[in-house]
């Protein structure tokens, strides 16, 4: 049976409540919760309450709709439905490699983020880029949907980025219906939503930004994504988990998640593929936050190495080690200083403090360094915690560089574990970290000796791989 319900949501930020309330309680803003009703013969679904007009609606025909077909008959199919959206210039490219070649019509794909890197700023760039489109093209409209901010502050963010398209349109709005509504209604190249936390799906129960609405509504815009073959490009906060905020099973619903990062004190911002249907995962962009918004860098080994150049050229006890995320390869500088005398024996930060103690008495024992009368103290740059052993390495030749007060040259970096006999050893992933340095511009990684032949046939572009069988090796080699 039919039955209302009401639901209070707030305007601003689209957070829902079964109560009103005069502070929203999600966002703070005073008087925006409005009331909505909602009805429809609701049913419960393992707990959650989906209203089936609602959901229906996305839904794709049950009559009428494919049938099975030849594969045969499929592969006359395909040089057609390989197209892709071009996106041009210096900017698409590197979003163009990071997607896999362009944009896949009818893809719904996540971008990740923290806070402020700079998504919407992308995504922005990325919809006015399309809409932009090239003169022998259909026309190419694009629209842009923000949950969070007016269609006066995004047409403020696109004067600076210097936008002068006619072709894209704006629109604020939260409720995922009235979106898509008005999406299909303009028939869009491309359909950007900021962000998955600020929208909601009506008749599901749950706050926007809760898990059942993110999952829900992830899903109706997959539907839309496959139903028009309008690619939906969605933004999603990440958490401090690391996590895109939500049920992780977000990523399993969409074609492709790329999270934006921004290193610390720099204006260089990384896209990298983590999960992509239709290409590679290793692929990495690598821009620049200008006043008018991102460039492409063609060429980031320029800009990594000159940010760096002016750092280590007065500073010894630096070193870079390669961390993995799940798949994802990060770097990260470990800094050592060494000084001799200091009444503080030993004080590590972000490194595990046995782990330092071993490393500095094999130093002592194996490489002959006589560190013994010194204070030691190691910090890994950025707050960030170095857990593995593939960067005992770094760790050695950050104290190696400090204590011999000889800078390590720029653009090395040091994948290995380190043995209490001074050996090198090998560390899982090894590939994926010497590529990761590769695409970075870094010249030279030192790797244990025994991984040195593995890389004979396949050397990434441009860079010379050390194999060093212990830490006396290596310090022969760098130092
Ligand atoms: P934004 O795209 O709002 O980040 P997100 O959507 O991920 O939260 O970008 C935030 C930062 O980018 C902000 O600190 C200002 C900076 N910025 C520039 O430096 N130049 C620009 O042209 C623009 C538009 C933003
Ligand atoms: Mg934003």
């Amino acid at each position: 049976k039919g039955k209302s319900r009401i639901v209070h949501v707030c305007e601003s930020c689209g957070y829902s409540d079964g109560q009103w309330w005069g502070t929203c309680k999600h966002c703070g803003e005073i008087g925006t919760m409005k009331p909505f009703t909602t009805e429809s013969a609701n049913r419960k679904v393992s707990g959650i309450q989906v209203s089936e007009n609602v959901v229906r609606s996305w839904l794709p025909k049950e009559a009428g709709g494919p049938t099975p077909i030849k594969l045969t008959d499929v592969y006359g199919q395909i040089d057609e439905s390989n197209w892709r959206i071009p996106l041009p210039g210096v900017f698409g490219a590197e979003v163009e490699r990071v997607l896999g070649g362009g944009l896949v019509p009818g893809s719904l794909v996540l971008v990740g983020g923290d806070p402020g890197v700079g998504k919407s700023t992308l995504l922005l760039q990325i919809a006015a880029l399309i809409a932009e489109g090239n003169a022998a093209d259909v026309p190419a409209r694009a629209i842009y949907v923000s949950g969070e901010e007016s269609v006066e502050q995004i047409g403020n963010r696109a004067d600076r980025l210097c936008i002068k398209t006619e072709e894209l349109f704006l629109y604020s709005s939260t409720n995922i219906e009235d979106i898509l509504e008005q999406a299909k209604r303009l028939s869009p190249r491309v359909v950007v939503i900021d962000s998955i936390q600020t929208v909601y799906l009506e008749g599901v129960t749950g706050s926007a930004g809760g898990d059942v609405q993110v999952k829900e509504c992830t899903s109706a815009l997959l539907r839309f994504a496959k139903k028009t073959n309008i690619p939906v490009l969605l933004i999603g906060h990440v958490t401090k988990t690391g996590d895109i905020a939500g049920p992780r099973v977000l990523e399993h619903i969409v074609d492709v998640v790329l999270y934006m990062e921004g290193e610390k004190y720099s204006s260089h911002r990384l896209l990298r593929s983590v999960k992509n249907r239709f290409g590679s995962t290793d692929e990495l962009g690598v821009f620049k936050m200008s006043v008018s918004g991102l460039q492409g860098v063609p060429n980031p080994s320029e800009m990594f190495l000159s940010e760096q150049h002016s750092d280590s050229d007065y500073l010894a006890g630096l070193a870079v080690a390669v961390i993995m995320d799940g798949s994802r390869a990060f770097l990260i500088e470990v800094q050592a200083l060494c000084v001799a005398g200091s009444s503080v024996q030993r004080h590590v930060n972000g490194v595990q403090g046995s782990r330092a103690d071993m490393i500095i008495s094999v130093i002592i024992k194996q490489a002959g360094l006589k560190l013994q009368e010194n204070g030691i103290f190691l910090n890994v740059v950025s707050g960030a915690t170095l857990t593995e052993t593939a960067g005992d390495l770094a760790i050695a030749a950050a104290i190696c560089s400090s204590f011999l007060e000889f800078p390590i040259p720029n653009g090395i970096a040091f994948v290995a574990e380190v043995g209490l006999g001074g050996e090198l050893r090998l560390v899982p992933q090894l590939e994926k970290r010497v590529n990761t340095l590769a695409k970075l511009g870094y010249k030279k990684c030192i790797v244990p000796k025994s991984a040195e032949k593995s890389f004979t046939d396949l050397q990434p572009q441009g860079m010379q791989i050390l194999g060093c069988k212990n830490l006396k090796e290596m310090i022969n080699t760098v130092f």
